[in-house]
């Protein structure tokens, strides 16, 4: 019976990302309740993508021309929330853990002279982020990496590292094979 209501859930879900214009390169899952989605752009959604969502709904904004592909086999946990005004990609297996936040926008100028900070996002494959992490314009993570719980990230982690604190620095390295997936 669970295993027809989830069939149900997750044919509504694509007919869902259909009416939001969203590509979905295959079929996506959702767990609990589905993210909020209001697509303005491109949004990319790969195969077998894992929304979980038990008590805050994940939201996904992508404003007008602004792309955002998420990779095949991402999870995304409860309440993260995505605003994409330029562009974010998240590579294959990542993992988002709860209330994280990616914007690539600062919304707001930090003076008049100053235009708003907005630039791109790269995620790579194979990443796990914390638990109540931000991820700021312009930051770019290497695939494999992991980004402890509470951290924010604003700049560049490399391929293979823990990174951790305000802002995130590296404190260890990963050692894996480039196919490995983190369970
Ligand atoms: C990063 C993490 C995975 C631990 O990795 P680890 O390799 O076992 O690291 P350690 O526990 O050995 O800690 C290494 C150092 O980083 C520090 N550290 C660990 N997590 C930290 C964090 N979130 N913020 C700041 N510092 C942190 C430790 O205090 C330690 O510092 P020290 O060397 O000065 O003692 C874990 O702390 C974490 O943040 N997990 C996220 C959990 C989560 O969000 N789950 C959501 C479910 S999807």
């Amino acid at each position: 019976m669970k295993r027809y209501l989830n069939k149900i859930r997750n044919l509504f879900f694509a007919r869902y990302c259909q009416a939001n214009k969203v590509s979905l390169l295959g079929r996506g899952y959702v767990d609990g309740r589905w993210p909020v989605i209001c697509n303005k752009g491109a949004f990319h959604l790969g195969s077998g993508v894992c929304f979980r969502s038990f008590r805050t709904r994940t939201r996904i904004d992508v404003f007008k021309d602004a792309r955002l592909s998420i990779g095949d086999g991402c999870f995304i946990n409860d309440g993260v929330n995505i605003c994409c005004s330029t562009g974010i990609t998240i590579g294959p297996n990542t993992k988002i853990a709860d209330w994280v936040v990616l914007y690539d926008t600062d919304f707001h100028a930090v003076e008049p002279s100053e235009p708003v900070s907005s630039e791109s996002i790269t995620i790579g494959k194979n990443v796990w982020i914390g638990a109540r992490v931000m991820v700021l314009p312009g930051s770019t993570i290497g695939d494999h990496s992991v980004i402890a719980a509470g951290a924010i990230v604003r700049g560049h982690i490399p391929a293979r590292s823990i990174a951790a604190g305000i802002p995130a620095k590296v404190i260890k390295s990963i050692t894996c094979e480039d196919d490995w997936v983190r369970s």
